[in-house]
């Protein structure tokens, strides 16, 4: 029995097309195949591979190089917290220690008890003017105070609506360590 659907599979199968170097599709297929998983596990790793028909290899070089691929379970909500350097000015230290006490979240990767919420604390995603921010369910949120972190566990509980969000396409949150992905524009969060 596959790890992954034959409807993400086929999705998958579809990539290489949209790129110049078909290798490329290999981190929008990590992406697609943690989404419906949650996390990569080996079985799923190798089902990418063999739909890009890339070497195992590399496509678990990759999944391993890149902070926002989890090889292990995470909470329903990962939140990726920038704690790089103009988040940490602007105060994204407070964040974190909000998130964790709303979440009730003791540590990076740890799950909380509801199996709703992790986090971990990421180099700079991009978006330095708009500090401190996070990355949350393909989403960015930008100028972050306590109240809007504890707001964003609150609305992920079902106990306030979602409101505006900025998406991120599924491989544009896909930074390495020490990397920087393109700008992106203001919105409300
Ligand atoms: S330092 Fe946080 S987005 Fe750049």
């Amino acid at each position: 029995m596959s790890a992954l659907s034959a409807h993400v599979l086929e999705e998958i199968k579809e990539l290489p097309a949209r790129f110049p170097q078909p290798r490329s599709a290999v981190m929008p297929a990590l992406d697609l195949a943690q989404e419906e998983l949650g996390h990569l596990t080996p079985e799923a790793m190798s089902e990418v591979a063999e739909a890009l028909e890339l070497d195992p290899g590399y496509v678990e070089g990759v999944a391993t190089f890149y902070s926002l691929f989890h090889l292990s379970p995470v909470g329903k909500h990962h939140f990726y917290i920038c704690t790089n350097l103009s988040c940490s000015i602007k105060g994204s230290g407070d964040i974190v220690e909000r998130f964790k006490q709303a979440a009730g979240v003791g540590e990076p990767d740890a799950v909380s008890a509801d199996g709703l919420f992790s986090y971990q604390e990421v180099e700079c995603l991009g978006a330095c003017e708009f500090a401190p921010m996070l990355r949350l369910d393909q989403r960015y949120h930008y100028d972050l105070t306590p109240e809007k972190v504890g707001a964003l566990v609150a609305e992920r509980r079902g106990l306030l609506p979602i409101h505006g969000e900025v998406p991120a396409k599924p491989a544009e949150g896909l930074v390495a360590k020490k990397t920087r992905a393109p700008r992106k524009k203001k919105a409300d969060a």
